[in-house]
């Protein structure tokens, strides 16, 4: 191989195979995947390119465009859904701290679930202060682009370790010890996994609500979205929220130069003017 065939150990033929692979994260995603995250993403492809024992790349960049491969394997294989219980904890004391005596009729989003200890740790949190919560009128909905981490996030099975940042009280209230061969993980209650509407959505896509939402958690998911993406995202999210209504964002992402329809009262938490 000639030197200048090759850029940072990949040859001319990679780098091509990985700019296709670059254009369908972002078409199917919106997520940016920068030229530094290549042997990442290549190492994840090819697990799944020597599951279907094809030739390369290329053959399963072919089938994801002519639909011989389900997108949402692909965005699975791409998405990285690092969260965990009451990740950036000051939003829950925030969340608890402005809202009224009453949830009635109040909705909340996460948007970007992962595998649920989001939406689970805001249930928990309320649950606590709101011991009607599950039947006072309040909804939960928890979104994410990945189908196989939304169906994880159903279940609410988890490693006992995972649940380390709750209190003793709220384990006994939210959770259930897994005997036998289940033992050593833990399940979230089903009163609470039923109560929240898990659902699969792209947040580049239309977001339709026939409410207006009260709370919109989206941390840690626009981090890897082009500007113009973000731009569109957190309008759509103004025109869904009334004034006064919050929004909490991920611990490294910010508003500014994004949007003005909210302002900023608390790390990362912001209020739609
Ligand atoms: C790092 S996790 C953050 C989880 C949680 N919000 C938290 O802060 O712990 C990012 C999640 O965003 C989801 N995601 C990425 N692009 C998305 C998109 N276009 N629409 C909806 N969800 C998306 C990923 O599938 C992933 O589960």
């Amino acid at each position: 191989m000639q030197a200048s065939e090759q850029c940072h150990g990949y040859t001319a033929t990679n780098t091509v195979d990985f700019k296709r692979v670059q254009r369908l994260i972002r078409k199917h995603t919106s997520i940016v995947i920068s030229d530094a995250k290549q042997d990442f993403v290549r190492a994840r492809i090819m697990r799944r390119v020597r599951e279907l024992e094809l030739t390369g790349i290329a053959e399963y960049c072919d089938k994801i465009e002519n639909g011989t491969e389900p997108v949402s394997n692909f965005t699975s294989l791409v998405t990285t859904n690092h969260t965990h219980f009451f990740r950036e904890r000051h939003h829950f004391d925030i969340l608890l701290s402005h809202l009224s005596d009453s949830l009635k009729d109040k909705i909340v989003w996460s948007a970007g679930c992962s595998s649920g200890e989001e939406p689970y740790s805001i249930a928990i949190a309320l649950l606590e202060k709101y011991p009607d919560l599950l039947d006072c009128g309040f909804r939960m909905i928890a979104t994410d682009l990945d189908e196989k981490i939304i169906e994880q996030a159903k279940k609410g099975i988890y490693p006992l370790e995972r649940i380390e940042p709750l209190s003793n009280a709220q384990r006994s209230q939210c959770c259930v010890r897994g005997v036998g061969s289940q033992q050593g993980q833990i399940r979230i209650k089903k009163p609470i996994r039923d109560f929240i509407e898990f659902k699969t959505l792209n947040l580049d896509g239309e977001l339709v609500f026939n409410h207006k939402i009260d709370i919109i958690f989206c941390r840690n998911v626009v981090i890897y979205f082009d500007h113009e993406t973000k731009v569109k995202l957190f309008a759509n999210f103004a025109d869904i929220q009334n004034k006064g209504d919050l929004l909490f964002i991920g611990h490294s992402e910010s508003l500014n130069n994004i949007t003005t329809a909210y302002e900023c009262i608390g790390n990362t938490t912001y209020r739609r003017k």
